[in-house]
């Protein structure tokens, strides 16, 4: 989905004069900023509620402008990038000694992404130069998939959010961290370790050496709806469900399984079996399930297979971090 020229020459004047501009991706929006401005920065984060220390994607509008923001180019993360951008991987790289400490959090690194999603490479393209843009939601919640998320959590902060439809992957992009001696996955995602493999020539492991990674996704509490969510076994959906109705509780059920009973007490959401499409639908029907105010979300854990591990791995921080306000 395409906007209006004039529609992105705005939204690109208003990146231009330190304003907020929210924008599709084909994960999830992104609260974007002009990374060379120090005050625009600092609105994202107080806009997000974000920790300072938390760095934030640099989003570009294509490779050529890789050695702008990275001090080294090398092979292998040329490669990468040519083989999957504009998509969604975000590339840990060396910075620039130009770069914002307040982008990269004051580590010497810096996420680089060229995000496939028509509406964002318009702006990019016409804006010519890096848009720093987390997701575009309060910090801890949930991403947004739709246009209608980010005005409802962020609505009033942003000085113009970009309507590009549902975001077709659903969940953030995958970060491979090229820093370090060998490559490593610091968060998975839909473009997975496989698929990276096939171009790195072997498959990179997970997770960051560091003690403490600067990955906000690795926190445990993220991506949390406000009611309590709990995973449960597929084979034990229908009779915990039951179970917790009888019981008096109000309930969200999200599972890949139909319902075996009804109950004006119970929203029960059929998921799609398939990992990519279960990712696209994955946050908005975590809002939906969270908006009902029920005492308890059941979603049924997924299978433990590589195309589900992004997948599992939100779910599972969504278990951890709901419930706390
Ligand atoms: O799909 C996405 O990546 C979306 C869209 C908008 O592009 N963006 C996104 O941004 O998910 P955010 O800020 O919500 O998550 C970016 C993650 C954070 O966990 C951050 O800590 C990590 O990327 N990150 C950014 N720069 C980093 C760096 N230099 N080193 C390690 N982690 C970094
Ligand atoms: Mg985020």
């Amino acid at each position: 989905m395409t906007a209006p020229v004039t529609e992105v020459s705005r939204a690109a004047d208003l990146l231009r004069a330190g304003e907020l501009v929210a924008f599709p991706t084909e994960t999830v929006y992104g609260l974007g900023a002009d990374a060379r401005n120090p005050q625009a920065i600092a609105r994202i984060f107080a806009a997000k509620g974000r920790p300072a220390d938390h760095p934030l994607i640099v989003h570009l509008p294509d490779v050529s402008h890789l050695e702008h923001w990275a001090s080294e180019v090398s092979e292998m993360a040329f490669k990468l990038a040519t083989a999957f951008w504009p998509g969604p991987l975000t590339l840990i790289m060396r910075r620039r000694l130009s770069v914002l400490d307040a982008v990269t959090g004051g580590q010497d690194t810096v996420g680089l992404r060229v995000p496939n999603h028509p509406m964002a490479l318009q702006l990019l393209q016409v804006f010519d130069g890096g848009i720093a843009a987390p997701s575009a939601n309060r910090f801890g919640r949930i991403s947004p998939t739709t246009a209608a998320h980010v005005r409802e959590e962020l609505g009033n902060s942003v000085s113009m959010i970009l309507d590009g439809g549902s975001c077709l992957v659903g969940i953030e992009s995958t970060i491979l961290d090229l820093s370090g001696t060998e490559p490593r996955i610091l968060r998975p995602g839909m473009l997975d370790a496989i698929a990276i493999g096939d171009v790195l020539g072997f498959i990179p492991e997970f997770g960051a050496k560091l003690e403490t990674p600067r990955v906000s996704g690795s926190l445990e509490a993220h991506y949390a709806p406000i009611t309590p969510l709990q995973l449960v076994a597929a084979v034990e959906v229908a009779q915990l469900a039951h179970r917790a109705v009888q019981a008096g509780r109000h309930l969200a059920v999200l599972s890949a399984q139909p319902p075996t009973f009804s109950h004006q007490k119970l929203l029960w959401i059929t998921a799609s079996a398939d990992s990519a499409q279960f990712a696209h639908d994955l946050y908005a029907q975590l809002r939906e399930l969270d908006a009902i105010g029920a005492d308890l979300i059941l979603v049924e854990a997924p299978p433990a297979t590589d195309s589900w591990r992004a997948v599992a791995d939100r779910l599972r921080r969504a278990a951890a971090g709901s419930n706390r306000g």
